[in-house]
């Protein structure tokens, strides 16, 4: 791939990279996030008719200030863990309990148990979890996550439905889980699916709204119809940005069919991807058998997406963001692996060298909330841009 510039995106107005710059003398490598662009993306999913009720996944990034503006913009937080409840009721401790999800897959029984002491939606996933602790789940409402044996996403990491994922419950065992619940006087009010992530195929969305309008029928006491996450960002040049209108248009159609149902969302890369960018500096800058090769203090355990997904991600010389002349770099890090590679043959200027202060676009989902202390390096910093 190669770098250049799109207009559209929030720092490369020159002001913002001013201010980018100057975050970085704070230290690297550092997350920094842009949270009008959040709201943004917030605002474009609100604007969607068809939607009754909007959740954000808060495992692609749980910095405070997001969840805070976030829930601000009416969204519900969507949660994974014990450790991302208590994330979201200290950000934010005026919380209603029923704008928050609690989607685990295969958490320990205690932490469903507090999930539900809490009082936020909690979904089940399988019908072991009723068969062997029937007392923590007795006369609750819950949501139910159906794997509707097929998946999708932008690599196969993260494709989420069919008979090799660990999600969901299969199709043919509702019916028992549903006897089951009914002997606890279990209500089943939200049945679920996450399929997978960065889905670009319109019709993806309409099949499983129609797929669980049919469970939702079988079950009876269902309301609310929870078309998980999954929209796409455009990382790379070649990406058509995601066409929202058209989504909400097959939305608004499958909706039309089935109108006894809300319909909700979950995402989490659509609302905070672009909003994010990782600040680092060039560490060295060495050439070896013809290849130019310059070294980041960011590397997979700063931002892994490359390292486990092929994932792309746009970089930049925020230091000589004016030269003209550039040159192909392999971009790395300072990990001792293989794998920790942003790209290859990216277009940077020929004066790149050590010191540099360079950009990572689109790092805003999946980037710190990836990060690990591998080879005992710290994790990166992160900071709310000072929005003007
Ligand atoms: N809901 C559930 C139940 C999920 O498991 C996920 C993501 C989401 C919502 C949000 O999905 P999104 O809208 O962000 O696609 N680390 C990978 C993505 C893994 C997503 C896992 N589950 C990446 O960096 O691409």
């Amino acid at each position: 791939g190669s770098f250049r510039p799109r207009p559209a995106r929030w720092w490369e107005a020159a002001g913002a990279q001013a201010a980018l710059l100057a975050c970085a003398q704070q230290g690297t490598p550092r997350y920094a996030y842009h949270l009008p662009t959040v709201r943004e993306r917030a605002r474009q999913l609100k604007a969607i008719a068809a939607l009754d009720r909007h959740f954000y996944a808060i495992k692609a990034n749980a910095h405070p200030q997001i969840l805070r503006t976030l829930v601000d913009e009416g969204f519900g937080l969507e949660c994974v863990s014990q450790g991302e409840l208590d994330r979201v009721f200290a950000a934010v401790p005026t919380l209603a309990p029923e704008r928050v999800l609690f989607t685990p897959s295969f958490a320990p029984i205690g932490e469903y148990a507090a999930a539900l002491a809490r009082g936020v939606n909690v979904t089940i996933d399988n019908v072991e979890l009723l068969q062997q602790w029937p007392e923590v789940f007795r006369g609750r409402k819950l949501w139910l996550r159906i794997d509707l044996g097929h998946g999708d996403g932008h690599h196969e990491k993260v494709n989420t439905g069919g008979k090799q994922s660990k999600f969901g419950l299969s199709a043919q065992r509702v019916d028992e889980l549903v006897g089951l619940a009914r002997t606890l006087d279990v209500r089943i009010t939200g049945v679920h699916a996450h399929l997978g992530s960065g889905i670009e195929t319109v019709g993806h969305w309409q099949e499983v709204v129609d797929e669980l309008a049919g469970f939702a029928r079988r079950i009876g006491s269902v309301e609310i119809l929870d078309l998980g996450g999954g929209l796409p960002i455009p990382y790379t040049e070649d990406d058509e940005p995601f066409d929202l209108q058209t989504w909400a248009n097959g939305l608004a159609a499958i909706k039309a069919v089935h109108p006894a149902f809300q319909l909700a969302i979950e995402p989490g890369r659509f609302l905070v991807a672009e909003a994010g960018v990782l600040l680092t500096h060039a560490n060295q800058v060495v050439e070896k058998d013809g290849v130019l090769r310059v070294g980041l203090d960011a590397g997979m355990h700063t931002l892994i997406r490359p390292a486990l997904y092929d994932a792309w991600h746009d970089i930049g010389n925020l230091s000589r963001w004016n030269d003209a002349i550039v040159q192909d770099f392999d971009v790395v890090g300072p990990i001792c692996e293989s794998s920790d590679v942003f790209g290859q043959r990216v277009k940077l200027p020929q004066a790149t060298a050590a010191g540099d202060v360079m950009v990572i676009a689109d790092a805003g989902a999946y980037g710190f909330s990836m990060a690990s202390t591998y080879n005992l390096r710290s994790l990166p910093a992160e900071s709310i841009l000072p929005s003007a």
